[in-house]
């Protein structure tokens, strides 16, 4: 079961030509810059206000994306600190006019800390 069957995306973007590497493929830093704002999105939702990219691991490109291609952002929670938060992102890429099941192209996991008004890390509200 690919994650399309059972979430919504936080990001859905359709690729483009300015998009791409010499290769003709997507290049991996849009793919990154869409990972980061998915995964500040799915940060929002456990309770961070202001956050910042703090470090980025565990990045796997496990298959290339192409021009128009329809790439899913999803978004998990990993770890939830005192001032920092976790986030893993899947990305599943559905080709261009296809009505065929989507694939699993990168993930990666990304940690962000909540930063208050002067710039300072401030502890997480906790949602629940
Ligand atoms: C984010 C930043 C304010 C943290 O500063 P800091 O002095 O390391 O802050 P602290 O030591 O108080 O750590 C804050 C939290 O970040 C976590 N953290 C710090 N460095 C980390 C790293 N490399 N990886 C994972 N978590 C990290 C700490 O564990 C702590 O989490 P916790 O409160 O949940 O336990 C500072 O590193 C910074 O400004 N970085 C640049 C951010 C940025 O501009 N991002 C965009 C890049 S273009």
């Amino acid at each position: 079961m690919t994650i399309s069957e059972t979430r919504q995306p936080a990001i859905r973007v359709s690729l483009l030509p300015r998009d791409t590497n010499p290769n003709g493929t997507i290049f991996g830093g849009v793919i990154l810059s869409y990972i980061d704002q998915a995964g500040a999105i799915e940060a929002r939702l456990h309770g961070a206000d202001k956050v910042v990219t703090v470090a980025m691991e565990k990045v796997v490109f496990h298959a290339p994306v192409h021009v128009g291609d329809l790439a899913s952002f999803y978004g998990e929670l990993v770890r939830l600190g005192r001032t920092s938060i976790t986030v893993k992102v899947v990305v599943e890429v559905a080709a261009a006019g296809s009505r065929s099941v989507p694939t699993r192209v990168t993930e990666a996991e990304i940690t962000y800390v909540n930063l208050d008004e002067t710039g300072v890390p401030t502890p997480i509200r906790r949602t629940s």
